[in-house]
């Protein structure tokens, strides 16, 4: 499907996400945001994806920020919307996606960039990315998540510190606070991606589903993520990759995995 903002590429099961808007560093514009998800639905309907990387075009920016000229003049209810229509069209609908996606953070990834990257299952880093949310600075807060993610994935007194400083830290730092998985040479950023995405493959996509919905119920409020464990653990005893994988294991042979 032709987009204006992004480019999707099917390789290996793999859906590569560039968003493509170099010019403007890759900066959340409304078209942009829209386009991630057509792009992400379409993805999680198609058997021929197992996967997503996410990452922004060229060397500068994964992606640096929603698009500050699209809301500068927006009142209150205006600026509510945008904040509650993105995280139900892409910052939640990637973090409850039944395929693991994983972002490819190839340079800056500030404000709605890092909130992108953290809406993300997994993040590789590489080693001249820059993090930060910059929204304090703008006289604004995080709004796609990141008062929320980021505490997750770094520790509450971390998070608050980077978010009331609007500090901006290096792949190395981010790598230390737990921000990143995995920092490496931007030549060996998509490679290290597809690397991981390699054992992702050879397992069943379905109990893949099940682990990423109990991972996350642990971090909605109100829901108890020891229950929905239980019951996808449960629910995956009538699963056809539930047979399939403990016969290949009593038959010593590799399970061939239907996604069903
Ligand atoms: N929204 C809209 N446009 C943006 C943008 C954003 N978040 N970030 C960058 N751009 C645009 C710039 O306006 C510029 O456009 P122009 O060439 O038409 O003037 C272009 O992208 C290149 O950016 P520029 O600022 O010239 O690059 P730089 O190398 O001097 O600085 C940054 C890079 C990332 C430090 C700087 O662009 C920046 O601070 N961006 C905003 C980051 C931010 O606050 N994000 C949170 C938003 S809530």
């Amino acid at each position: 499907m032709p987009y204006e903002n992004i480019l999707t590429e099917n390789k290996n099961a793999t859906l590569h996400i560039t968003i493509n808007r170099a010019s403007k560093l890759n900066a959340l514009n409304k078209v942009t945001l829209s386009e991630l998800n057509a792009a992400f639905k379409a993805a999680f309907a198609d058997d021929d994806v197992r996967a997503i990387i996410l990452t922004g075009d060229g060397s500068k920016a994964f992606v640096a920020g929603a698009d500050i000229s699209e809301f500068a003049d927006f009142s209150v209810a205006q600026g509510a919307a945008l904040s509650s229509e993105g995280h139900a069209s892409v910052f939640d609908l990637i973090e409850n996606s039944p395929k693991p996606v994983i972002a490819a953070i190839n340079g800056f990834a500030l404000g709605g960039g890092l909130e992108l990257a953290m809406a993300c299952h997994i993040r590789v880093a590489s080693e001249t990315a820059k993090m930060g949310l910059p929204e304090v600075g703008l006289g604004v807060i995080p709004g796609y998540g990141g008062t929320q993610r980021l505490p997750q994935l770094v520790g509450k007194g971390r998070a608050m510190e980077m978010i009331v400083t609007a500090d901006v830290i290096n792949a190395a730092e981010a790598y230390r606070i737990g921000l990143v998985n995995h920092v490496v040479p931007a030549e060996e950023l998509i490679t290290k991606c597809e690397e991981i995405i390699s054992k992702v493959i050879s397992k069943s996509p379905v109990a893949i589903s099940f682990a990423i919905q109990s991972v996350n119920a642990g971090f909605v409020a109100g829901a108890n993520g020891y229950a929905a464990e239980i019951e996808n653990f449960g629910a995956c005893f009538g699963t056809k990759d539930f047979k399939e994988g403990t016969t290949a294991f009593l038959e010593k042979r590799k399970a061939n995995f239907s996604g069903n």
